[in-house]
Parts: C-alpha cells; sequence; structure tokens
C-alpha cells in the first residue's frame, strides 16, 4: 500500500532549547510536508548558550523505541544524529539492520559552543559499525577531520577526505563546508560515480544552531519522498538557507533558525 507521508524515523538526542537535535529534526521533516517519528537517545539539558547536561537513555530502551516504531508505523528513511556512546551505537546498529531502510547519518561529535555529543571512545565503533550501513553521511568540516584522520584547510582537502570518508563503506559524503573561512560557502556532494559542488553565499549571523540537523533531516526528508539524492541535497540547502534568513532573534547565544518558513502565507 503507498503511504500518503513520506515516513521520517529520527534517532537523536533532546534539545531543550528547541533549535537542534530531535526537536530541530521534527520540525524540519514536518514543514517538509513528512511524518516524524523519534528513538531518543540522550537528554541535553542546553540553551543557545551551550549543552550543561546530559543524561543517556538506556540502550534497551532507545531499542524498543526503534522496533515498536518500525513495526507499526515503519519508515522510509532514517536519519540518526547524536549517539552519545559506543554501545548506543551498536544497538542502534543492530536494531535497524534487519529492516534495511536507507540511513542518513550525521555523525554529530560537537555542539556549536564546543560541548562533546559523541565520546572519543565511540569514533572507532561509529566508523566500523554505523558507516557502512548508511546511504549518506553528512559530516561537517571537525568530524570530517577526525573521521579521514587529515587536516582540511581548503576544498582540495574536502575532496580528499570526502573520498577516504567513503571508502569506510557508506554510499555517498555530503561534506559541509559551513566551518571554513571565506564569503561562499562549498558543501561537497561524493559518491563512488560523481563528485558534485554546492555554493551559497555565507550568511553573516549567529543564529545558526542546528543547522546541521535541519540539513541532515531535510535530505532524510526529501529522500523518503523520492527525490533523487542531488536533488534532496538542493532542496535541504535552500531550506536550510531561508531558515537562516529568516532566524527569529531568540536567545543570547547560538540562536534557532526558523523551521516553518514553509508554512508561511
Ligand atoms: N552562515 C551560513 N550561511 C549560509 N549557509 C550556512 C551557514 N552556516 C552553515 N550553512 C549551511 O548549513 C548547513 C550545515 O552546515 P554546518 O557546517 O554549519 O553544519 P554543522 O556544523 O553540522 O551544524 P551544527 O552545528 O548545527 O551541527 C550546510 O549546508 C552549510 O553550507
Ligand atoms: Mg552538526
Amino acid at each position: 500500500m503507498t503511504q500518503a507521508k513520506a515516513r521520517v524515523l529520527l534517532i537523536g538526542g533532546s534539545d531543550s532549547g528547541g533549535g537542534a537535535g530531535i526537536q530541530g529534526d521534527l520540525k524540519t521533516v514536518t514543514c517538509l510536508g513528512g511524518y516524524a517519528t523519534t528513538a531518543i537517545t540522550a537528554l541535553t539539558a542546553q540553551n543557545t548558550l551551550g549543552v550543561f547536561g546530559i543524561s543517556d537513555v538506556p540502550d534497551s530502551f532507545v531499542a524498543d523505541q526503534i522496533k515498536l516504531v518500525l513495526d507499526d508505523i515503519g519508515a522510509d528513511t532514517i536519519k540518526t544524529g547524536m549517539l552519545h556512546n559506543k554501545s548506543t551505537i551498536e544497538i542502534v546498529a543492530n536494531t535497524i539492520a534487519p529492516f534495511n531502510i536507507p540511513l542518513v547519518l550525521d555523525p554529530v561529535m560537537f555542539a556549536k559552543g564546543g560541548a562533546a555529543l559523541l565520546r572519543p571512545d565511540a569514533l572507532d565503533t561509529l566508523k566500523n559499525v554505523l558507516i557502512p550501513m548508511a546511504a549518506l553521511i553528512t559530516p561537517n568540516i571537525p568530524e570530517a577531520e577526525f573521521l579521514a584522520d587529515m587536516k582540511i584547510a581548503n576544498e582540495d582537502d574536502m575532496r580528499k577526505a570526502a573520498d577516504i570518508i567513503l571508502k569506510l563503506g557508506c554510499k555517498a559524503v555530503l561534506l559541509k563546508g559551513g566551518h571554513m573561512e571565506g564569503d561562499t560557502l562549498v558543501d561537497i556532494l561524493e559518491t563512488s560515480e560523481n563528485s558534485q559542488r554546492f555554493i551559497q553565499k555565507r550568511i553573516e549571523t549567529s543564529h545558526t544552531h542546528g543547522t546541521g540537523c535541519a540539513l541532515a533531516s531535510a535530505i532524510a526528508t526529501g529522500i523518503a519522498q523520492q527525490l533523487p539524492l542531488p536533488e534532496a541535497v538542493a532542496r535541504a540547502r535552500d531550506y536550510v538557507r531561508k531558515a537562516i534568513e529568516l532566524a527569529p532573534n531568540i536567545g543570547k547565544g547560538h540562536g534557532p533558525l526558523e523551521h516553518a518558513h514553509t508554512l508561511a502565507k
């Protein structure tokens, strides 16, 4: 039976500030016309100024959320964000594997303010267990430096790093250039057949809390709605760009985006 709405299962951490994490993901999927379900891996106590506490959800309960959602509601894509622990990554991988659903993996390691959202001892498990299952992985520059084990100073380095990450076994890499210097901002989409550049002018703003979460969720929604990957990426970048431009100026730090701009009359 054809589903009325594209379904996206979001696996990640809760952001009490509402801008990133599961809350940002939920808004993104909803505002792009999808149906979002969630499996929460950790609670964070945070606002626009930073992450002040993390409480992990027990692994067995993460697995219960995923299984119950997939057994009944199902999903057209799965998007993972903050996974925090080695054991959480393992349980997520084991639980989703039998369902064989395309996975968009945002390899979240640090919050905008610098807080660690992935424990250092979990990096190898992320590389060896979950990344090989991904249809797409969306690292930012510091994450790509850890995954490819190299420094990234320019676009050539971005392409090299994306190729190294591709060899970990995922089908595609979108290396995000938000953390590079300069007025233009380049994201690189790399597959085994193709390399594509997405270029935009940088918006001068501090309201970029949750851009990475919104981008990956928007791509997962596009794939669930059967857009080809380059089109899902292009639409997601346009969506995030407008969400930054219309950011509501909330909080004293890195403010959230305007996720609901698609609903404006
Ligand atoms: N100032 C900006 N102007 C325009 N686009 C931006 C800006 N900052 C980020 N982006 C875009 O937002 C998307 C997310 O990129 P970024 O590198 O910020 O991810 P991230 O570091 O993972 O974000 P987060 O900190 O939310 O996890 C990319 O497509 C990037 O090009
Ligand atoms: Mg990110």
